[in-house]
């Protein structure tokens, strides 16, 4: 056997070796040009965007848009999957009447669905109600801002963030900030603040802002949400530090109309101010002012992600089970949990998707996750995650579903190239014309085989490519589904105590008045328990 002696780095002789070596190293560099990249083509995202910064629409009105922007659900490998707890197609139509119920009395709004008084449906009619002249209202404060500003931060947590940011980042491209503001099509820097504590991530975008002109939705529908709170602050701060009296112009306030600190706030320094409906809540708000403002800072067309949305309210208002989606989905994931199935791992081939399937992480969970009940929803990136957890998806404990967000089409495509030497082997693929969107389906469909094989029952959601009018669709779907979900649990799925429990929790400990009393029963309870730590 060979072996390598290692030399230590201060024999000189070595050190010169190496000295010399990276001399070489940076003289070869200067010879490199750059990456050209011929033959690719341009990036069709960015052609989009700068499309959307000319306000050139999408033809969602016309038929054969319509036609060509169906989403559609595969369950072929969603019933008997070779395992004990494997579901039927029996077991979905037995559950027919149920749901069926269930969405005659969320059309009535009638049921378990009140937040106080207050019953939380105003997001099912919403796609109706949204008038023109709002939206025309609304984009023409935002266009007013974002000539004045180089970067615009949204502030906000869990519904006041998530939706915002998944629609933002679906349609746009992978590194917008780092592109021109041409290939923006105009739009100005999108950041995101106030979705945690973290004070190295919150520097971090500080620094990104560092020398520009900002301006900020700030979004709380209680008004008192600490990190939301926490963030504007700072911002604020530094922007009355650049601009005195001036920095109110630049912030605008997304809340209720009257309750919390954040309305009065508002008020008191004239914020400009959208409200956020107090019948619609957090997760359910993407389609309310709570989303438009910030998709309308970065040119997303609204009015299209408004169609999209209207579609899928007119699809999945029939009472016919197997034409509404939204029905099928809820009984197709209920029947799973009934059989004990409580992960659903949301799996997605497409960058762009994977904060959609973070959308439904939040969606789902918050309106389920009540009194011991609920699926887990795991987002996942494919190919990426295949190589980790997908050994656990195929192989481990059997009580996992998976549903698939299939991109159909990808906005570019990339050839494989032929190669002279072929030892990878791939030469087949550039012979039979195959391209790397040919290889991402089959990110989906080997896994949807091959999970079904090891008993995970899986659904797959074709989404047909990256438009505000299928995020639309999508999104109404999901809610609509689970609020269907919420009567079959037999729970309100349109509150959530677990996240006001956590609230109340920070607020105690961070010492906030008011909260002294739970301050000390919280001491007191702590102090109680037996101290269990391991030290390095
Ligand atoms: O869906 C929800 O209701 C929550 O996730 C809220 O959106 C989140 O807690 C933020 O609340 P707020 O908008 O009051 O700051």
């Amino acid at each position: 056997m060979r072996t390598v002696e290692l030399k230590p780095v201060h024999d000189a002789k070595w050190v010169a070796i190496l000295f010399r070596g990276y001399h070489h190293n940076v003289e070869k560099e200067a010879e490199m040009k750059g990456i050209e990249l011929t033959g690719l083509g341009e990036n069709a995202t960015i052609i989009h965007q700068v499309r959307r910064g000319r306000n050139e629409k999408n033809p969602f009105e016309t038929e054969s848009f319509i036609k060509n922007n169906k989403i559609s659900i595969d369950l072929t490998y969603m019933f008997d999957t070779p395992e004990e707890t494997s579901l039927s197609k029996g077991d979905i139509e037995a559950l027919i009447p149920r749901v069926l119920e269930a969405h005659k009395m969320l059309k009535k709004e009638e049921g378990d669905i009140r937040d106080g008084d207050i019953p939380m449906t105003g997001w099912q009619n919403l796609p109706e109600e949204i008038t023109v002249e709002h939206l025309a209202g609304l984009k023409s404060v935002t266009s007013e801002l974002s000539r004045e500003i180089d970067a615009f931060v949204s502030l906000g947590i869990g519904g006041s963030y998530l939706g915002i940011e998944a629609t933002f980042r679906a349609l746009t491209h992978n590194y917008f900030n780092q592109l021109s503001r041409e290939k923006r099509g105009g739009a100005p820097e999108i950041y995101f603040l106030g979705q945690n504590m973290d004070p190295d991530y919150f520097r971090d975008t500080l620094d990104m802002l560092e020398g520009k002109r900002i301006g900020v939705n700030v979004i709380s529908k209680s008004g008192t949400t600490t990190e939301t709170a926490i963030a504007f602050r700072i911002v604020r701060q530094l922007m009355g530090r650049n601009w005195g009296e001036q920095s109110s112009r630049f912030i605008i306030a997304t809340t209720d109309k009257e309750k919390g600190a954040l309305r009065r706030l508002a008020d008191n320094k004239g914020y400009h101010s959208f409200v956020i409906p107090d019948n619609i809540g957090g997760r359910f708000s993407v389609l309310t002012d709570v989303g438009l403002v910030g998709l309308a800072m970065a040119n997303i067309d609204i009015e299209e992600f408004v169609a999209g949305f209207k579609r899928m309210r007119d699809v999945t208002v029939t009472d016919d089970f197997w034409q509404n989606p939204a029905l099928v989905h809820a009984a197709v994931r209920y029947a799973a949990w009934s059989k004990g199935k409580n992960i659903e791992v949301v799996a997605t081939n497409s960058n762009s998707l994977y904060p959609v399937a973070r959308w439904m992480e939040q969606l789902f969970p918050e309106s389920e996750g009540h009194r011991g009940h609920g699926l887990w929803v795991s987002p996942s990136l494919y190919s990426e995650k295949l190589h980790a957890n997908g050994q656990m998806v195929q192989d481990g404990e059997r009580n996992i579903i998976e549903t698939f967000l299939l991109l159909r089409d990808h906005d570019n495509r990339i050839e494989i190239p032929r190669d002279q030497e072929d030892l990878d082997g791939l030469n087949f693929l550039p012979a039979k014309g195959l391209d790397m969107n040919f290889i991402n389906r089959k990110v989906v469909e080997g896994p949807a085989y091959a999970h079904y094989l090891g008993g995970v029952p899986n659904m797959t959601i074709e989404i047909p490519n990256r438009s505000a009018y299928n995020l639309g669709q999508f999104y109404y779907m999901m809610e609509r589904s689970v609020a269907i979900s919420g009567y079959l649990l037999g729970h309100n799925p349109f509150i959530q105590p677990g996240v006001e429990a956590y609230k109340k929790a920070m607020f105690s400990l961070v010492g906030k008045p008011g909260f002294e009393d739970n301050a000390k029963k919280m001491a007191e309870d702590i102090k109680r328990m037996e101290r269990i730590e391991v030290h390095a």
